[in-house]
This record gives structure tokens, sequence and C-alpha cells, in this order.
């Protein structure tokens, strides 16, 4: 992504399909344990700036599509700097509906000429004893603005925070400048 200037805060959204673990990743960064009752949408929280590894306050959104309407997540999107698709590594269905779905909704929530950085997660990794990443990069390929996959453990603390971390440097370090292909040509 290419901003006129490094913004001052980071705003990381989390999208993805209900039952991924969303809520849960937010409050095991947060807590540092992993709690099996959470509620349905985390409040919005901010870290600040000494506590993140690139010294930048960082806030994270929570969704839950049962109690926003799409127009409010279309809005979050707008505001987000960096959107996280979470999947279940163990739900196939979940990782189908992000080139299905999430990804397309991102896109027609976002300009055309600025593409948002999306880091694609695949949560609950204590549940299966292989990787699914294999199985992104086709979706990698077909959406540039993918910048990042990583798989994660809400429940086992694995790579939370390298999760947010990650997000972060999305917008703060972008591996490759992300170019609408259409505005370039
Ligand atoms: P919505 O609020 O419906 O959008 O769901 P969500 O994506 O916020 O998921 P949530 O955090 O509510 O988690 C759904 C269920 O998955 C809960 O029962 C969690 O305890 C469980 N869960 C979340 N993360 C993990 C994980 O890393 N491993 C395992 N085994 N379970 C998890």
């Amino acid at each position: 992504m290419v901003y006129d200037s490094i913004p001052r805060t980071v705003r990381i959204l989390l999208l993805g399909e209900p039952g991924v673990g969303k809520t849960s990743l937010i409050l095991s960064l947060v807590t540092e344990e992993f709690t099996e009752h959470v509620p349905p949408k985390a409040e919005e929280i901010t870290i600040p700036a000494d506590v993140t590894p690139e010294q930048v306050p960082t806030n994270i959104v929570d969704i839950n599509v049962a109690e926003q309407s799409l127009e409010q997540v279309g809005e979050e999107i707008e505001k987000a700097h960096v959107i996280c698709i979470v999947f279940s590594v163990e739900n196939q269905e979940t990782l189908n509906k992000i080139a299905t779905y999430w990804l397309p909704f991102v896109r027609d929530n976002s300009s055309e000429e600025f593409r948002k950085p999306v880091i694609l997660v695949g949560n609950k990794i204590d549940l299966i004893d292989y990787s699914v990443i294999d199985n992104i990069w086709d979706i990698a390929e077909e959406y540039p603005e993918v910048d990042r996959c990583i798989e994660c453990s809400a429940k086992s603390l694995i790579n939370v925070s390298e999760m947010f971390y990650n997000a972060q440097k999305a917008v703060l370090h972008p591996i490759n400048p992300i170019y609408s292909i259409e505005e370039q040509e």
C-alpha cells in the first residue's frame, strides 16, 4: 500500500466467518490467556505505542455479522489500514469464503487505486497436525492485496502476537507496494 506519509496509528480490522475465532484472538492477545466463553464482539481496543514493536498506537476492531449490518462492516473496512481475514484451519468452508465472499467484499468497500493490505489468518492450528498454508497461495496470487498468510491458535497462544505484528508491518513496511494493476496500465 502506498501512503503519502506513514500513518500515526494503525487500525486493524478482523473479518471472517462466524466462529473462526476473531474475538478469541483479540482477547488472547490482550489477556495472554485463552478464555473459552468470549462475548460476540470485542470492544475496540487501543494498544499504546510503547508496548507495540513498531512503537505506533494500534487500534484493533472486531466485527460480528449477527449484530452488525453489512453497511456497518463496510464502514469499518473504509476506516481500517489493514484487514485480517480469519478462517478456521479445520473448517474448509471458512477458507472457501475468503475468495468467494470476503476478499470481494473488501474490494467493494475500498478505493480501487489504493488497495488495503490483507493478512490471511488460519486460526485453531491446535486442532490439526498439518499445515493448510499451501491451499492459500492460489488466493494470494489472484488477490495481490494479500500481503501475508499466517497460521495461529488463540487457544494455544501460538503466533497470536505475531499475527498482529504482521498486520502492523503490512501497513508500516509493505513487502510490495500494492497498486491497482488496472490503474498502472
Ligand atoms: P463470531 O463472534 O460469531 O463472529 O465468532 P468469532 O470469529 O469471534 O469466534 P469466537 O472468538 O467467538 O470463537 C468461536 C469458538 O471457537 C469459541 O468456542 C472459541 O472458544 C473457539 N476458538 C477460538 N479460537 C480457537 C482456537 O485457536 N482453537 C480452538 N480449539 N478453539 C478456538
